[in-house]
């Protein structure tokens, strides 16, 4: 079960709020039968609970939310973005949904958020200026050209990490975070699979010297682990229990029901799904993809457009020890 949100916990000093006037001054007189008892006296010393002096509360409620770290952190994780319609899913739902369940950060995996594959500059900014806070990749980030530019100039584009450590490949896999009004950090790693794809580094020994490096700044850290077989993802989530907030998969584009958080403290969901089209096949139209599947030969692939659906993984996490609190798996149906 999730937690109350932040904002019922700033009223939590109100509680425990006290007069802070001097002891004499805030007993009521012991012989002045004359004097009505429930009479507010100057210094307050008759207040009720709620209406003590509100610049101590004030003052106590301050303090909590600047200088100690939130009690609770709430990290969407938003499943493959798939070109307009997802786009334009993400634009719809997600401000208002931060806002009403005061989500601190977000991440999104973005490699079919242009036209169904790769990303761009503007789509970037497109996702951003909805709430998206870090965009993640997986095979089909190098789609476009344009990602060469926007993924070496902006942090908040990530590829995945276990590509050869070559000048040539541009860009980063894993990145430090500060959460939005806070002092808290987050690290977000972006990871590839190998089984059944195209051959990339061990996600395994990349994903740990990179995990072990970011706990050095924080222990809240989220893995997207791109990835097409569901053993490789649970293999990786074991590999790093313990160690991570979540691992969530990305890349089948269809959400799996076996979101939890281990005895360790780590969140897992095999797979967070797709932010897109659902009458088709993994967003492409499914006329399409039954004419290639048949005939076995080629087709340009056109995105499908009926039964649009977000989905993804919302963690609540401590920020102090990184474990994951709560899951939540969130599915949005258009209409
Ligand atoms: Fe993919
Ligand atoms: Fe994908």
């Amino acid at each position: 079960m999730l937690c109350p949100p932040r904002s019922i916990l700033r009223f939590v000093p109100l509680l425990f709020s006290r007069d802070i006037s001097p002891e004499p001054e805030r007993r009521a007189p012991q012989n002045q039968s004359t004097q009505n008892p429930k009479k507010p006296s100057a210094n307050g010393a008759h207040f009720p609970l709620l209406a003590r002096p509100i610049t101590v509360t004030l003052t106590a409620a301050f303090v909590i939310e600047r200088f100690i770290p939130a009690a609770i952190m709430r990290i969407l994780f938003i499943g493959d973005v798939v070109g307009r319609p997802g786009r334009k899913l993400v634009a719809g739902f997600l401000p208002e949904f931060r806002r009403r369940r005061e989500i601190d950060f977000v991440i999104a995996n973005g490699e079919n958020a242009a036209s169904g594959k790769g990303l761009t500059g503007p789509v970037a900014e497109e996702l951003f200026a909805a709430g998206v806070d870090v965009l993640t990749g997986g095979n089909h980030t190098w789609k476009n050209k344009d990602i060469y530019k926007i993924i070496n100039e902006d942090p908040r584009v990530l590829r995945p990490a276990n590509y050869p450590p070559d000048p040539a490949v541009p860009g980063r896999g894993s990145e430090l975070y500060r959460v939005p009004g806070t002092d808290t950090m987050i690290g977000v790693v972006n990871l590839l699979g190998r089984v059944f794809m195209a051959p990339v580094d061990c996600p395994f020994r990349t994903g740990k010297a990179i995990v072990e490096r970011l706990r050095k700044t924080t222990p809240l850290i989220i893995v997207d682990i791109h990835a097409e077989a569901t053993s490789e993802k649970l293999a990786l989530t074991w590999h790093l229990d313990g160690l991570v907030t979540a691992v969530i998969g990305t890349h089948t584009h269809v959400p799996t029901a076996d979101e939890r958080i281990t005895a360790a403290g780590t969140a897992a969901q095999t797979d967070a799904g797709m932010t897109g089209p659902y009458d088709g096949v993994l967003g492409v139209r499914k006329d399409l993809i039954l004419q290639t599947m048949i005939s076995l030969m080629p087709v340009r692939h056109e995105l499908a457009e009926g039964d649009l659906r977000l989905c993804g993984l919302l963690v609540e996490a401590d920020p102090a020890t990184g474990r994951a609190l709560a899951v939540e798996r969130i599915c949005h149906r258009e209409g």
